[in-house]
């Protein structure tokens, strides 16, 4: 048996996350005990009518199918159109991932991208987009504002609102960059989990008949019940868009068996017909923002961007290593910019996704 040398593509980055355990530490010894902003994950209660729904088919013992039930699809259809005026997409071009995660982590391996082939990224990034790339053996480059993706580039991120910016890029805007990229070859992939969280702005969607220039050529949207259901615990996603590429991911993700579990399926299904649960969830986060916006500015912070989404990008115009020891100090810990790209180093990205309690547990820590 002969051994060769682990490629280069498996070669990943250090999972950003493990260097803030020394902070974190520092953070938990607060009197007060930590508030922890610096992840994205939900703390409310899975809505009611969402759980029982999952329970409803707990007891279904054959394997879900990877295009997900009819159901869901429709549900899907229904609501691009009724929550985002995205219409005329096709049921057969829906397709549930297990979470958004998993498919931005292999959207290139699937879309047969290789060494040589170019991933287009925001200059301020989801980390797992890099990730994507690198398992795929492909090269990132990272785009400014408005700058062309390159010869050679096989697929372009784009995540309006941003995470970590909280960003959104106006409909002319998402234009321009699906013309871009369209120009080279390059397929779009728009990762629109915080499209349903837009504060002073209201956020579009790539596949939006503005932004689509009649055609849904070389476009999909990655979407997440994550955050705007709260069931990131459920991983329950999905993918929309050009027919042809869907039923091509459709293809290799039934041979791969990445399949959502039958229950997830009914769970996403009733959250995909309820915009009730959605309005609440949203309700919530905007009463966090409210707090911790001012009580940043206060404490001497200047907030860029953050018109939606769930974070707050904030700088106090010193290293961003600097800010996080400064707040895990308070006992409020959050993630330096640098996690998101090389442009991050001056600014911490301040997640609203904390109960109400520690949300003002932070404010007033931020006063003292
Ligand atoms: C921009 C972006 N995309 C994708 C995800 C993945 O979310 P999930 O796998 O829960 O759908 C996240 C999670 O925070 C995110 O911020």
């Amino acid at each position: 048996m002969s051994t060769s040398a682990t490629p280069d593509r498996f070669t990943l980055p250090d999972f950003p996350w493990d260097s803030l355990s020394g902070h974190a530490a520092q953070a938990r010894k607060h009197q007060g005990g930590v508030v922890d902003l610096s992840v994205g994950t939900p703390v409310d209660e899975v809505d009611g009518k969402l759980q029982a729904a999952l329970n409803s088919v707990a007891g279904i013992p054959g394997y879900p199918t990877t295009h997900g039930t009819a159901e869901l699809r429709e549900a899907a259809v229904a609501a691009m159109a009724r929550r985002f005026g995205v219409t005329g997409l096709d049921p057969a071009a829906v397709l549930p991932t297990i979470g958004s995660k998993e498919l931005v982590a292999w959207l290139p391996t699937l879309l047969g991208l290789r060494p040589g082939d170019v991933v287009a990224l925001p200059e301020l990034a989801y980390p797992t987009y890099e990730v994507g790339a690198r398992l795929a053996g492909a090269e990132v480059v990272r785009l400014a504002d408005g700058q062309a993706p390159p010869p050679g580039t096989k697929l372009v991120w784009l995540n309006s609102p941003s995470n970590p910016t909280g960003r959104v890029l106006p409909a002319e805007g998402l234009a321009e960059a699906v013309r871009a990229a369209r120009a080279v070859g390059a397929v779009v992939a728009s990762d629109e989990c915080y499209l349903s969280l837009g504060w002073d702005a209201q956020p579009v969607s790539a596949l939006h008949p503005r932004v689509r220039d009649g055609s849904l050529d070389g476009l999909l949207a990655v979407h997440s019940l994550s955050k705007s259901s709260s069931l990131a615990g459920y991983r329950a996603g999905f993918l929309t868009g050009d027919p042809v590429l869907v039923a091509r991911l459709l293809e290799i993700r039934k041979h791969a068996g990445m399949m959502v579990p039958r229950p997830v399926q009914a769970a996403v299904t009733a959250a995909l017909a309820d915009d009730e649960h959605v309005a609440v969830q949203r309700e919530r986060y905007r009463a966090r923002r409210e707090v911790l916006l001012p009580a940043l500015k206060a404490a001497g912070f200047t907030v860029e961007h953050s018109t939606a989404g769930l974070y707050l990008w904030s700088t106090r115009g010193e290293d961003a290593w600097d800010t996080v020891s400064w707040l895990a100090g308070r006992g409020i810990l959050v993630a330096p910019g640098t996690f998101y790209g090389p442009g991050g180093g001056k600014h911490v990205r301040v997640a609203l996704t904390a109960s109400d309690e520690r949300v003002a547990a932070a404010a007033e820590r931020l006063q003292g």
